[in-house]
């Protein structure tokens, strides 16, 4: 039930770029060997900022989901879905609003930031306000415990600790809460039982969060231990009520290095871009019109390339001959620009290689894209509802 889980969403935004994949996806396709992870099209996110002009979502969805199997996701290790399909994220937003105090809310810098940022649209609405506590309920609701973001989502996932840490302060002190912790711990067998208690005191007196995780590995391995008994020993722990929802803490995606095709940060609303699956005369185009440093006018001056877009490109697609190669010939006026992007046109294409062909797969069978989804859908509502259930029941609102 508490086994480390990864989650992380995206906000549907039709075909994904380099950018994405040398930023996101790469660190998605590693985490999915180590973890149990969900990943999910954040569509109602996008309606956040899009609810006037709401009709590409669909389409960008099932773009943005063939560009994740392109670039080597795998289904079969991962879970892939879309936000909507799990309508048990809206009750859990619905659930956590009513506790939610509304400064909060105001606080997160995101807020002010994107609504002076895009003013052209009005960003005066209730589902702005609530955008970061619908990402709070996509991380509780799964009780994710690690969710790999890029730093301006960090405040994000900081805001969802305190406010899991607030909803189980609240509904987790239910009568007679520590007798039926101490019940739980007898419950733990002689041995156990015994190191639970060390770990809990380690922590509570000396503040050693090694002992936390310790404690937490120890209750993930006892057999048969009833679920609410584990929420109340994991809530005794820290000295709280039970531990209903679960603190998730950031992954910190390190910012992509990809450059765009001026040298700027590659990004869609910057126009540099070469698309993940972008056609093969269009990386060659793209990429042998690129600018390269304004002091080699004729192919007779020599450059620099520290003052070159394209030699960034040989950063992350060449090896260290064709660098060296690069350096020399250009600062000797040795080779042509056009020569010296060659071999980046050769990475860029050999990367693409394997994402073609995988898309390809995908094209040609559409119904197989349609069933990934279906099947992540299911396994992620199966998950939802079992959290659902135990907020509800938390909440007052067990009607059975
Ligand atoms: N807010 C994120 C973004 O705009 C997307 C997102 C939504 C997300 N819900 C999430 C990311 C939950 C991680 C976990 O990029
Ligand atoms: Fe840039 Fe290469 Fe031309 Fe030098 S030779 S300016 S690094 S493209």
């Amino acid at each position: 039930m508490y086994a480390e889980r990864v989650l992380s969403g995206m906000r549907p935004t039709g075909s994904l770029h380099l950018g994405h994949f040398h930023g996101v996806l790469k660190n998605w396709i590693k985490l999915q060997h180590a973890y149990p992870c969900l990943f999910f099209v954040a569509d109602w996110h996008a309606l956040t900022t899009q609810y006037d002009n709401p009709h590409g979502i669909e389409q960008s969805t099932w773009e943005m989901v063939i560009d994740w199997l392109a670039a080597g996701v795998d289904p079969a290790q991962a879970t892939l879905f879309i936000q909507s399909q799990v309508p048990e994220h809206a009750e859990l937003h619905l659930l956590l609003s009513m506790m939610t105090p509304l400064g909060w809310l105001e606080r997160v810098p995101t807020y002010k930031d994107q609504q002076q940022k895009l003013d052209s649209k009005d960003l005066s609405t209730y589902g702005f306000l609530g955008y970061p506590l619908l990402m709070s309920s996509d991380i509780l609701i799964y009780r994710a415990d690690k969710v790999p973001v890029g730093e301006d989502q960090v405040p994000h996932v900081e805001f969802t600790r305190e406010l899991a840490r607030r909803f189980n302060h609240m509904y987790g002190r239910e009568p007679g809460f520590e007798e039926k912790a101490m019940a739980a711990v007898k419950k733990l067998g002689s041995k156990n039982a015994r190191s639970y208690t060390q770990l809990r005191t380690r922590f509570q007196q000396e503040g050693d969060a090694t002992a936390i995780e310790r404690a937490h590995a120890l209750l993930n391995d006892v057999p048969g231990l009833a679920l609410d008994d584990r929420e109340r020993l994991l809530g005794y722990l820290e000295g709280t009520g039970k531990m209903i929802l679960v603190e998730p803490g950031a992954l910190l995606t390190e910012a992509s290095k990809m450059p765009g095709l001026d040298g700027q940060k590659m990004s869609k609303s910057y126009n540099n871009t070469i698309t993940l699956r972008e056609d093969e005369s269009q990386v060659r185009h793209k990429i042998k019109r690129m600018p390269t440093d304004p002091a080699r006018v004729c192919r007779t001056d020599a450059g620099d390339p520290d003052k070159c877009p394209v030699w960034q490109l040989h950063m992350i697609y060449s090896d260290a001959a064709c660098r060296d190669w690069v350096q020399q010939g250009c600062r000797s006026a040795g080779i042509g620009c056009l020569e010296c992007k060659q071999p980046v046109i050769d990475g860029i294409l050999r990367e693409q290689a394997p994402m073609r062909e995988r898309a390809q797969t995908y094209l040609d069978d559409t119904a197989l894209v349609r069933s990934i989804i279906a099947d992540g859908n299911d396994k992620a509502r199966q998950l939802a509802q079992e959290t659902m259930r135990d907020v509800r029941e938390a909440m007052g609102l067990n009607y059975s």
